[in-house]
Formats: structure tokens, C-alpha cells, sequence
């Protein structure tokens, strides 16, 4: 049972609190102390709360992209800050400014219903908007680095606050200075350039199929949109019904001579040019390639809808499904010499 919550303006403490309903692969642990911010001013104050002081806090959003390998024998800290605020314009382009606490999925339809084009691709992605630059968040060929002008952070190290522009932030591919250096900044806003002047993007496999499918041969963004709620919710397991994380691996990026060798003795294998000269390939089809689609351990399994998904079928641990992901990782490395890398956060303590 939860104890000794500690409500102050702005925030709420709380002692040996469940994480089940807060990590969407519904792993059942417990965090020695949970935090809950509701007004970002007050930050300094939770961290100097006495219980926290000498506690170095895990950052958590809406937990779409975490595993708990166990319990969390620090505090956890999780921001429930709203609002958005439209700014002055940059020429043509809208701007606006967004609390981290805010859904991600809730800010893209506004700016769509504003009249404001540009992250229609990015739909349906779960959890909050302060986690949406941690891995930089991508589908349908869109990331959202192409549209983040600044992010504002805590510096739980310095107790400043940050602005990062886009340079600062460093994106890549499901990675940014914040991924590489986790709970370092607290992120609590981010603001985002919209440019009236858009082409949507419809070029990702299967989004044109399914535009042709629903009649439409010159996409609006709100097609777009329909489109990419239409596919996902096809191909992705909801985590409402079915715990789980999205893609639980990356796509690994092996240079060009390595793809060329692997490519040869397997002709289907989709790959994609990187930088540098090297090759992104599809770690579903590898997965899928070794039998591992559908397979299930115990209530830890892979989803027999999408080969990259891990899925808790009801009661499997943290651990279980941690020990399932590596064997899938180690079958993958045997038979193709590719390691995959988990994608989300794996929190282990
Ligand atoms: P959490 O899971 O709570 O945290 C993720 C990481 O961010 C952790 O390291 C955490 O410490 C850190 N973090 C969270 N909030 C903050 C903050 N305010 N400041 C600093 N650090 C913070 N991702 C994609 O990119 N593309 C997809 O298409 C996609 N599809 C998905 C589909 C499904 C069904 C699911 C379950 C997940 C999918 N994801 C996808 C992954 C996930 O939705 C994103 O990574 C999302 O941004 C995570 O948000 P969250 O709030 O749940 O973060
Ligand atoms: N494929 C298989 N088996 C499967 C599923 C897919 O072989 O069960 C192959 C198919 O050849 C397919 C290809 O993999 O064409 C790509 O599949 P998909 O379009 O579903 O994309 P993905 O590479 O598996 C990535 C992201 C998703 C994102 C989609 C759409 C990563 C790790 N994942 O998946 O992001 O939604 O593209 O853009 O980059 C996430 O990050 O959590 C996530 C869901």
C-alpha cells in the first residue's frame, strides 16, 4: 500500500508507490517514492524535500518507453504540467510553446485542429511531450527534430534552468544529448516551428496504399493523420489491451559492406541508407526470420502482429521480460551477426 503522501502546492510525494499503471508494458513494481509535479516552479522544492535530498531521482513520463526489470529503490519523478502557448510568429510559420506534462498524441490533434500542418505523421505516438525529444520521435518518415525549436530543462546537476536550441539537442535516429545522459535534465516545455507552407510526407511504405485505400489522391494533413492512425492501429498491439512498449528494439545501422553481405544471402531483407555510409535494416524481418513472431514465454511474448513488439500477455515480471528480450536479441546475433539494441529505457534498480 502506498504511505505517507505528502501533498504540497505544486507537488505530491508518495511513499512505495505501484508503477503498474504507470508503464505501459504493465510491469507490476513499486517505486521507493514517486514524485508528482504539477507546477514546475516548485521542482527545487520537491528535490529538496528531505526525503529526496541525497536521492538521485529516475525521470519518467507516461512510461510508453521504460521496462522495469524490478522495483525502483529510488524516487521516482513524474511531471503533470499543461498548457500551450502559441507564440509570435517566425514569418510565416506558427510557433508555439508546450508543457512536458501535456499527451503528445493531445498536442499533435490541436495543431492540426488549429490549422497548423506539420506533425500529422507523428499521430498516436504515446506518452508525454517532454519525452517526445529524448529519442526523437519518429514514424511514417517524419522526426520530430524537424519541427523542435528549443527545449526548455531543469539541470538537476546544476539546479538551473536550460534552454537547448535544436543543434544543442544533438538528434539522431531514436537518440539525442538527453537519451545519452537520462535524468541528467528534466525537460518541462517544448517549443515547436510549424511552417504554413507544408507538403505532407506520404512516401513511408504503406501510407500511400492506405490514402489510395480511402479514396484520396491529393492528401490534406488531416488525411495524412487518418491515414497513420488507420495503419498503426493495425499493425500495433493497444496497450490497453495488450501490454506494451511500441518497438522494443532499433533498427540496427551496420555499415554498407556488412548490409551488402547480409543482403545477398537474403534478397527480402528491407534496408534503408544512413549516413556515413551505412545501412539501417528492418530488425522486425530479422526477428521475424528466426520464428521468433508470435512467440511466447510464459506471459512474456513477442506480438503476432508486429515482430519488433514486446507484449505482457498479464503477468509477467519485469525480469521475465527482460531475460525473453535478450534471448530474442542473442537468437538474432547467432543467425544474422547483428546485435540488436533495446529501444526503450531498461531500468534495472
Ligand atoms: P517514458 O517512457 O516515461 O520515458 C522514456 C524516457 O524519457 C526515459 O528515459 C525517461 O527517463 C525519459 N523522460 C520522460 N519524461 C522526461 C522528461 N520530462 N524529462 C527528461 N526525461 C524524461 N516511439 C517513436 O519514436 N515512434 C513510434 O512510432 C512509437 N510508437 C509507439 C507505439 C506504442 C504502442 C508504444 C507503447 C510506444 C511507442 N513509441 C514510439 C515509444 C514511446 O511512445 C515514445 O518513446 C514516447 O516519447 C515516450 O513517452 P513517455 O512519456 O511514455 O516516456
Ligand atoms: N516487418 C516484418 N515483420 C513484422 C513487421 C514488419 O518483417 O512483423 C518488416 C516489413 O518488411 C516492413 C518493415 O519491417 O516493411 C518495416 O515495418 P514498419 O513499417 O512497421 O516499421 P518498423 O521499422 O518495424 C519503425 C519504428 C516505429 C514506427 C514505424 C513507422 C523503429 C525501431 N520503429 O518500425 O516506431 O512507428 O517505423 O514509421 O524505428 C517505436 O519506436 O516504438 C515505434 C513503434
Amino acid at each position: 500500500m502506498p504511505s505517507n503522501a505528502t501533498v504540497a502546492d505544486g507537488f505530491t510525494l508518495t511513499e512505495n508507490a505501484s508503477l503498474r499503471d504507470r508503464n505501459t508494458l504493465r510491469v507490476d513494481a513499486r517505486a521507493r517514492w514517486l514524485g508528482e509535479v504539477h507546477d514546475a516552479a516548485t521542482i527545487p522544492a520537491l528535490l529538496d524535500h528531505a526525503t529526496l535530498r541525497d536521492v538521485a531521482p529516475l525521470l519518467l513520463g507516461e512510461g510508453s518507453n521504460v521496462l522495469f526489470v524490478g522495483d525502483y529503490r529510488g524516487a521516482v519523478l513524474t511531471l503533470k504540467t499543461r498548457g500551450v502557448e502559441v507564440l509570435p510568429n517566425a514569418g510565416d510559420d506558427a510557433r508555439i510553446r508546450v508543457a512536458a506534462g501535456e499527451r503528445w498524441d493531445d498536442f499533435v490533434r490541436w495543431t492540426l485542429a488549429q490549422g497548423s500542418p506539420g506533425l500529422e505523421n507523428l499521430i498516436l505516438i504515446p506518452g508525454s511531450v517532454g519525452a517526445a525529444p529524448m529519442q526523437n520521435i519518429g514514424a511514417y518518415g517524419v522526426e520530430v527534430r524537424q519541427f523542435v525549436e528549443s527545449v526548455e530543462a531543469f539541470d538537476l546537476a546544476t539546479r538551473q534552468t536550460t534552454t537547448f536550441t535544436n543543434a544543442e539537442c544533438e538528434f539522431g535516429y531514436r537518440d539525442s544529448i538527453f537519451k545519452r545522459n537520462p535524468d541528467r535534465w528534466l525537460i518541462t516545455a517544448i517549443s515547436v516551428r510549424l511552417p504554413r507552407a507544408h507538403t505532407p510526407r506520404v512516401d513511408y511504405a504503406g501510407l500511400q496504399e492506405e490514402l489510395a485505400r480511402m479514396g484520396i489522391d491529393k492528401p490534406a494533413p488531416f488525411h495524412v493523420a487518418e491515414a497513420v492512425v488507420a495503419l498503426r492501429t493495425r499493425k500495433l498491439p493497444d496497450p490497453a489491451v495488450l501490454g506494451n512498449a511500441g518497438s522494443f528494439f532499433k533498427n540496427p545501422v551496420i555499415p554498407g559492406a556488412q548490409a551488402a553481405a547480409l543482403r545477398h544471402e537474403h534478397p527480402q531483407l528491407p534496408c534503408w541508407s544512413a549516413a556515413d555510409g551505412n545501412t539501417k535494416l528492418s530488425a522486425a524481418w530479422l526477428i521475424e526470420a528466426c520464428g521468433c513472431k508470435g512467440l511466447r514465454e510464459g506471459d512474456a511474448g513477442i506480438s503476432n502482429r508486429h515482430a519488433l513488439v514486446l507484449v505482457n500477455h498479464g503477468h509477467a515480471t519485469g525480469a521475465q521480460l527482460w531475460a525473453f528480450a535478450q534471448r530474442v536479441r542473442d537468437t538474432v546475433h547467432a543467425r544474422f551477426g547483428v546485435l540488436l539494441e533495446p529501444e526503450p529505457r531498461i531500468i534495472d534498480g
